[in-house]
């Protein structure tokens, strides 16, 4: 059996450990009995993924750290239940393989994909309350904690969403799985994943995949055989470990050894409101053995970096850490370095991933949250600048996107500006890239990567 220390020193760590520590962003149940039997069905079903899987991720991890590969993480911010559809779910696949085929071919680094997906379905909110329609109701937290409904009993938190978000998330993991193995992910088939649309951009894409298709037939002409390595398309699941309770009755012991999994995703990781190093969310993340994703907002100490280091990854493993800085356009070059530089003195060997969406939010004349995407590509461009400056490397990007033609974000080939914003604003918390958006930045990722590797 594992045991860890507790920071303040005194007691092993346990899954429901974190129930001592000040807990923020938590809902209050009223219904304790319908609280404690979903935790009991929780608790009884079988894990999502299994530590295999998880492992797994962490090599990917530890090799995107060496600069072997990158990690694209991305999906909803809020996945919500009425998008467990089979296009939604294929769109969000198609847009992330899009992606990484873009990245792989001019950044010349083979790319695995982590989606916000298959359980992403928790929300911090900054305000207990939000006007809806001119009418104050307490906010809408996720649909795994209440519903979006502008009514007081929808916005009432209930326990058995929990369960409910567990065959969501079931559902959702089961049919990604089964286009993987299906085939929808094999890079002899990319055609699978054409674009509606021909803008610039798509043209460009399309170009790519002829020349992979192209790569592909020559290595398979000389190899004999179709290779079988080139059904790449494996997604791992990540989401916010929001929710405690949830999250503590989705945590498995492995007893041969000895490690704690949460399998309910991949990763996890812990927003910017809820990383305070005495708090629950960390004392319940330290103990596992999964992945851990950290969100650093602009007023993060270099003292805070150094104790979440210390807290969570006391091993210094790489495949263990990863610190997701979403600092904003204006920000970045002010706060970036000096936190590369207290993580390169401590000798952890995290690996640098860029979230260019939570620093750039904007509120339009309408009244509706959007960012733009040349500030998401400044933030971008300037991180992966100060990365290779101080001889570090961003070596993944976390973005909330959707393979639908949304139109949340600003900007970008289509040029989209705040009056198109109404025409499909769909989305369940923050502003997303549209599918366009999502393979332009992807295209001008491979074309910065490619900057460092004809060096
Ligand atoms: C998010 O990733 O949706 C989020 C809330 O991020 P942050 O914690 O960085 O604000
Ligand atoms: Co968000």
């Amino acid at each position: 059996m594992q045991t860890l220390e507790s920071p303040a020193g005194s007691t092993a760590w346990t899954p429901g450990a974190w129930r001592d520590r000040p807990t923020a962003q938590q809902p209050r149940y009223q219904d304790e009995e319908a609280l404690a039997a979903s935790l009991r069905q929780l608790r009884r079903l079988p894990p999502l993924v299994v530590p295999e899987e998880v492992e797994d991720l962490r090599r990917n991890i530890a090799d995107a750290v060496a600069g072997r590969r990158f990690m694209l993480q991305g999906g909803d911010c809020a996945e919500q239940f009425a998008d467990c559809t089979p296009g939604a779910i294929s769109d969000k696949l198609r847009i992330l393989l899009q992606m990484s085929v873009a990245i792989t071919h001019g950044g010349r680094r083979s790319v695995f994909q982590v989606g916000r997906i298959a359980g992403q379905y928790a929300k911090p909110r900054s305000k207990d309350t939000e006007m809806v329609d001119g009418v104050e109701l307490p906010s809408y937290r996720g649909d795994l904690i209440n519903g979006a409904e502008a009514s007081l009993q929808a916005r009432l938190p209930d326990p058995r969403r929990m369960v409910e978000a567990y065959f969501h998330a079931a559902a959702t993991l089961n049919h990604l799985r089964a286009l993987v193995v299906g085939g929808f992910a094999d890079l002899h088939h990319p055609e699978r994943w054409d674009f509606h649309g021909s803008t610039r951009k798509v043209e460009a894409y399309r170009r790519i995949l002829d020349q992979v298709r192209e790569s592909i037939d020559f290595i398979d002409a000389i190899a004999g055989t179709r290779g079988a390595y080139l059904r790449t398309g494996e997604c791992f699941t990540s989401h916010e470990a929001l929710l405690l309770p949830f999250e503590e009755a989705l945590t498995r012991e492995d007893t041969e050894q000895g490690f704690h999994y949460n399998l309910g995703a991949h990763m996890l990781w812990v927003g910017e409101r809820t990383r305070a190093l005495d708090g629950a969310h960390i004392e319940y993340l330290r103990g596992l053995r999964n992945p851990i994703g950290v969100k650093l907002g602009p007023g993060v100490s270099g003292d805070e970096v150094r104790g979440l280091l210390a807290v969570l990854d006391p091993g210094k493993e790489a495949g263990r850490l990863v610190l997701i800085p979403r600092l904003g356009a204006d920000r970045v070059r002010d706060v970036l370095p000096r936190l590369i530089q207290a993580v390169q003195a401590t000798g952890h060997p995290v690996l640098w991933s860029c979230d260019p969406m939570h620093g750039n939010g904007l509120v339009t004349a309408q009244g509706l949250k959007t960012r733009n995407f040349d500030q998401i590509l400044a933030e971008l461009r300037q991180s992966m600048q100060l990365h290779r400056a101080l001889g570090s490397n961003l070596g993944a990007v976390h973005f909330e996107l959707t393979g639908q033609d949304v139109t949340e974000c600003l900007g970008g080939s289509q040029q989209l500006s705040e009056l198109d914003l109404h025409q499909a604003y769909e989305t369940g918390c923050d502003p997303r890239l549209n599918q366009s958006q999502s393979l332009e930045m992807a295209l001008l990722i491979a074309e910065m990567l490619g900057e460092r590797a004809v060096r």
